[in-house]
């Protein structure tokens, strides 16, 4: 495996020793077509230190990298800076491998790495603001709990002003292209959105607190090396400003009209509320659950300001895809929406109520009132549909920034 893998220079100090995963189509839910990459870096101190580590089956490849730069027996430290298994899940065969001499972690990953592997290693846990010298630099750890787990921390590498920043302002995407400024801006926004989206999303404020701490602390920073996806090595703030913006979820005049069809009866009113929207200067996605994947769906919610959602009755019931995205969009908390229910029904119904319970659940501001139709929509309801529509583009345009 030596010669196979190299690393790649990020400063004279840092390498990018990870993994890039071509495969992977499904991130616990969250559907992932261009696959990702698991991002470990070797710093080159007096006291040779390696940030996090790569996902189990692609620890061969980290140890390829690293060996194209040293012996990995010459590391001293291994910084743990998020126990999630796609960056941990070789660690206890790593340190058997390398033997380094500590391994750090903050005090929650601690425990959960322990839970996870039932290790005989030491962990030993570092507390929000230690410092750790190797030598001829230094670094300081920052417990950033909740972005995205309780155990998640940012490592700060002072001499070269570099944030090691684990999942934070990461993205899934597997290229050999390793900073953002090779990669097209629109690629980069585009998955960036859907990465918050589907993995940061619900402690937004977590990361408005976080940025506001960073910033209050005065901490340059030159590069952000996150676990996945491009490093960002010019212009660090607009990545900086994205995150602020998908943090504050400002509701746009966009609407996310999502719904599932049997026999096309709720599909015919998802398209007339979707003509009226458009036809008052509203910016519509239209998705069908029977195509579209949840993700997506998250994704165009993110800077929408209203949530429209369609269902048939089954079985005293909403559709089993509609079931599927209303418990991964409640489960994502987005706020500042508006919304309505729609769908038809063979005999009892229910699946309207159902639908407004969810929407309400989520904190979803209901400013329509809901539309059901027995069987066939006649142009009478699909003319309540546009109403329904023309009454959430009215009020979408009250609320929503430009
Ligand atoms: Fe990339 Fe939360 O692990």
């Amino acid at each position: 495996m030596k010669d196979i893998y190299s690393a790649i220079k990020v400063t004279d100090n840092v390498y990018w020793v990870g993994a890039i995963d071509w495969t992977i189509r499904d991130f616990h839910g969250y559907t992932t077509p261009h696959g990702s990459t698991y991002n470990a870096y070797l710093v080159m101190a007096d006291d040779i230190t390696l940030i996090d580590t790569v996902k189990a089956p692609f620890m061969d490849e980290m140890l390829s990298r690293i060996k194209s730069v040293i012996e990995p027996s010459k590391i001293k430290y291994i910084v743990s800076n998020h126990s999630e298994m796609d960056h941990s899940g070789c660690l206890p065969e790593v340190i058997d491998f390398i033997k380094p001499q500590k391994v750090f972690a903050s005090t929650v990953g601690v425990k959960t790495l322990k839970e996870l592997f039932h290790d005989k290693h030491e962990i030993i846990p570092v507390k929000d603001g230690e410092t750790l010298s190797l030598g001829n630099m230094e670094l300081t750890f920052m417990e950033t709990r909740m972005i995205h787990w309780p155990d998640s921390m940012f490592t700060y590498l002072t001499k070269d002003e570099l944030l090691f920043s684990q999942d934070a302002f990461g993205m899934h995407r597997a290229t050999f292209e390793r900073f953002a400024d090779e990669i097209p801006a629109a690629t980069l926004e585009y998955e960036g959105a859907t990465y918050y989206a589907n993995i940061v999303l619900p402690y937004s404020a977590i990361v408005l607190k976080t940025l506001e701490k960073v910033a209050a602390a005065g901490l340059k920073i030159k590069i952000i090396a996150p676990d996945h996806g491009p490093i960002w090595r010019k212009d660090i703030g607009w990545i900086i400003d994205l995150y602020k913006k998908w943090a504050l979820q400002k509701p746009t005049a966009k609407a996310v009209v999502v719904y599932a069809a049997m026999w096309r009866s709720t599909e015919k009113m998802a398209r007339a509320i979707s003509e009226a929207l458009a036809q008052a200067g509203v910016k519509v996605r239209l998705m069908s659950m029977n195509e579209v994947h949840r993700s997506e769906v998250v994704y165009e919610l993110l800077d929408a300001g209203a949530l429209i959602v369609g269902s048939p009755t089954l079985n005293n019931n909403i559709l089993p895809q509609m079931a599927d995205v209303m418990t991964y969009l409640k489960g994502l908390k987005p706020v500042n929406k508006i919304g309505a229910a729609f769908g038809s029904y063979g005999w009892s119904g229910e699946s309207v109520k159902h639908l407004e319970a969810i929407l309400k659940e989520m904190k979803v501001d209901v400013v329509a009132e809901s539309v059901a139709v027995k069987n066939n929509p006649g142009i009478d309801v699909l003319e309540k549909c546009h109403e329904l529509g023309k009454t959430i583009a009215a009020e979408l345009q009250k609320r929503s920034i430009s």
